[in-house]
């Protein structure tokens, strides 16, 4: 499998197959890290890791994966650089691609990082945007082959805002992947018609389903993995967290549901989570809205069923994968 000099963009732009050798790389980059063997093999290059909304994951998985590759990294926060505001993306991508081996991009539409890509020499990662996460899906999966042995025919229920980029990108990588998915909310959550049609002649081709169902406890019936995401995202405006409490309170993951679900489901997420009121944000909205939690109760979260640290972990070796095998 050769993937040098590719962007990772999307999960659109890849096959199963490449896929499947991220994952595996991951797995093997995972293994000798706990063994303590160095993979250093990459010393010499250089790579800009440019941050448009905030972060801590994917940052520090970056920073942590290009410094075990022997990778020197360079940091640019939404302040620290002319992008956008003095120089266009096109002109960046050109000047940073004489300068660096790969360009990590975190940043609102899908569009800025094609765009960066297109006018790029070197390759370019996309750290998130406001329509996919693909760096996120590879450390999913990694996390479910894991625990379940497999990721073919796993049933995968999203609670929640579908259509924005976890929805969107896990709809994707379950298509690509063979995992059935089901996404439960209301129906005006659902992700983009043509993104739906897409992942169902895919899902098909690789012997699973794409469903939509607006009653939680009916979609998470038979679920191995119940995950959900945060229901406002980054970039969006405060005033939406009324209307999203309103309408994706019922989708919450609660133990109503993880028990629907039964005791060998697992619960994911991104990560970060509002399952209590120890952040900033979760004690406002909490407090405003008479409530303890949002998009997962902290019961859930807390629980043996919660696999969500060690989802976060494999994003750093999920994220060396990519790095690793494109540079
Ligand atoms: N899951 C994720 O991307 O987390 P960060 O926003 O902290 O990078
Ligand atoms: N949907 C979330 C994902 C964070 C990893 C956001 O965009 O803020």
């Amino acid at each position: 499998m050769n993937l040098k000099g590719r962007d990772f963009l999307k999960l659109i732009d890849y096959t199963p197959e490449e896929i499947g050798y991220l994952i595996e790389l991951a797995a093997e980059y995972k293994a000798k890290k706990k063994a303590g063997i160095p993979h250093n093999d990459y010393q010499g290059k250089n790579i800009a890791l440019i941050f448009e909304k905030t972060s801590t994951r994917t940052r520090c998985s970056f920073e942590v994966a290009a410094h075990d590759l022997g990778i020197m990294t360079t940091y640019l926060d939404p302040a620290a650089s002319q992008i956008g505001r003095k120089e266009s993306i096109a002109d960046t991508a050109r000047v940073l691609s004489g300068i660096y081996d790969g360009i990590e991009y975190r940043g609102f539409g899908q569009e800025i990082v094609e765009e960066l890509a297109q006018y790029s020499s070197v390759p370019v990662w996309n750290g998130l945007t406001n329509e996919f996460h693909p760096t996120q899906i590879l450390a999913d999966f990694l996390t479910i082959k894991e625990h379940f042995g497999r990721l073919k025919g796993i049933n995968f229920v999203y609670m929640g805002d579908a259509r924005y980029n976890m929805g969107n990108s896990l709809m994707v990588g379950c298509a690509k992947m063979g995992l059935n998915f089901t996404a439960s909310a209301p129906e005006k959550y659902f992700p983009d018609t043509k993104l739906v049609e897409y992942c169902k002649k895919v899902a098909a081709e690789n012997g699973s389903t794409i469903t939509f169902e607006t009653d939680p406890l009916k979609a998470v019936k038979n679920a191995d993995v119940i995950y959900t995401d945060v229901w406002v995202s980054m970039g969006e405006p405060v005033e939406v967290w009324e209307e999203r409490i309103c309408e994706l309170s019922p989708y919450q993951v609660n133990k109503t549901l993880m028990e629907a679900a039964g005791e060998k489901a697992v619960f994911m997420h991104c990560l970060p989570a509002y399952h209590d009121l120890k952040t900033g944000v979760g004690k406002e909205m909490g407090e405003r809205f008479g409530r303890d939690s949002m998009e997962v109760t902290d019961e859930v979260f807390e629980s043996s069923q919660s696999i969500v640290f060690k989802e976060a972990e494999n994003r750093m070796h999920t994220i060396k994968a990519v790095i690793a095998a494109t540079i």
